[in-house]
């Protein structure tokens, strides 16, 4: 039987569900203030996995995507997306016949931060007379990947421009050590901080004669200080789209459109414990919130069961609840589909594709 239309009461639990009004008005709060301060939003994929939620956004004004994996390039490109950057170093020989295969459908570009890499990527485009776009990252303080700010990153562009099957099209650097500082003046000045050492990086660079047509950074915590920075054009958040309640108190203006709808399976005098673990919601970030209950907390996840603590209890067994949790990529990457509903009926079923693979 076809869910489509379905009221949330006909759903099995657990079940991922993704509010698609809520999404709307993500969407376009991010994408409106995209266009007044002149900057590309380029969203992350890597929070979403899916590609019916690729599409969907693509609807909704953003064409452009960034992804962590390969494979989440791959679902993008057959989504229909036709420029993507995989925001990472691309290096196992074995990746080298696939990123050239996909470099020849889609608009594609990969992160770079090692001459080596450079050269293996050249190879591996003119074997397959691919061309693909390439960033140098530049690590602006998260301490994971990228070359220092400043001169070391001008000779991996001049090696790009020179090397035949690449573009050298620009630089990334993402300040992901600073998306989650409570405190917004703290999070604003270490942000800018970062921006003058990539921005320096950018005039370094044209001052060897060599253009910078892309500079891209920020995730969902530094989204505001980086759109419309003088030198930057595009940003790069992900998490704005589904929301979390870790990531919801850091940035209100995002709503939590992502929820694990679930069943109460058992009731005692001081908790119940609802059908939905950490096999299906994430604890890496900590425990859930139950979704518009502020009086019941989940207190405990085991694999398939979340306990949740209130005093009186005011559910029984069979009813529902709605679970956001603590981390949403996490979360989408434990799940094979998504149901996406509006004003409480399901609008539509979409496989997440890229759940479960790291290739
Ligand atoms: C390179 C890069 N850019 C952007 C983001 C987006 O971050 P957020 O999910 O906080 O929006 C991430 C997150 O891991 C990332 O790794």
């Amino acid at each position: 039987m076809s869910l489509i239309g379905q009221p949330l009461d006909a759903l099995d639990s657990p079940q991922l569900l993704l509010d698609l009004d809520v999404i709307d008005a993500n969407l376009k709060r991010m994408f409106d203030a995209g266009k007044q301060r002149g900057v590309n939003v380029r969203t992350h994929f890597k929070s979403l996995k899916c590609g019916g939620l690729a599409k969907y956004i693509q609807a909704h004004g953003g064409a452009t995507f960034l992804c962590a994996k390969l494979n989440e390039a791959e679902v993008l490109a057959d989504a229909g997306i036709s420029d993507i950057l995989i925001a990472n170093q691309i290096v196992s020989p074995q990746k080298m016949q696939r990123l050239a295969n996909l470099a020849k459908r889609v608009q594609l570009r990969v992160c770079v931060d090692h001459a080596d890499n450079i050269d293996q990527l050249s190879k591996a485009m003119q074997a397959a007379g691919a061309t693909l776009g390439v960033l140098v990252e530049i690590d602006i303080g998260m301490a994971r990947c990228g070359v220092l700010p400043g001169d070391a990153a001008v000779p991996l562009a001049q090696r790009i421009s020179k090397s035949p099957g690449l573009r050298f099209d620009g630089l990334q650097g993402y300040d992901g050590h600073l998306q989650l500082i409570a405190d917004a003046k703290e999070r604003r000045g270490k942000c800018l901080e970062g921006l003058e050492q990539l921005t320096g990086t950018r005039r370094l660079i044209e001052k060897a004669g060599i253009p910078v047509a892309i500079v891209t950074g920020a995730g969902t915590g530094t989204w505001e200080f980086v759109a419309g920075f003088p030198g930057v054009t595009e940003i790069q958040p992900g998490s704005f789209v589904l929301m979390d309640c870790i990531y919801h108190p850091v940035r209100p203006e995002f709503g939590c459109s992502l929820s694990i709808f679930a069943t109460v399976m058992s009731v005692q005098t001081k908790w119940y414990t609802l059908d939905a673990g950490s096999k299906a919601i994430s604890k890496d970030f900590g425990m859930p919130q139950i979704k518009g209950k502020p009086a019941e907390a989940a207190t405990r996840l085991s694999e398939e069961h979340t306990k949740v603590e209130c005093d009186p209890v005011p559910v029984k067994v069979g009813d529902r609840r709605e679970v956001i949790p603590a981390h949403c990529c996490a979360t989408m990457n434990l799940h094979r589909q998504a149901i996406a509903v509006r004003k409480g009926r399901v609008e539509a079923v979409w496989p997440i594709e890229a759940s479960g693979r790291y290739d």
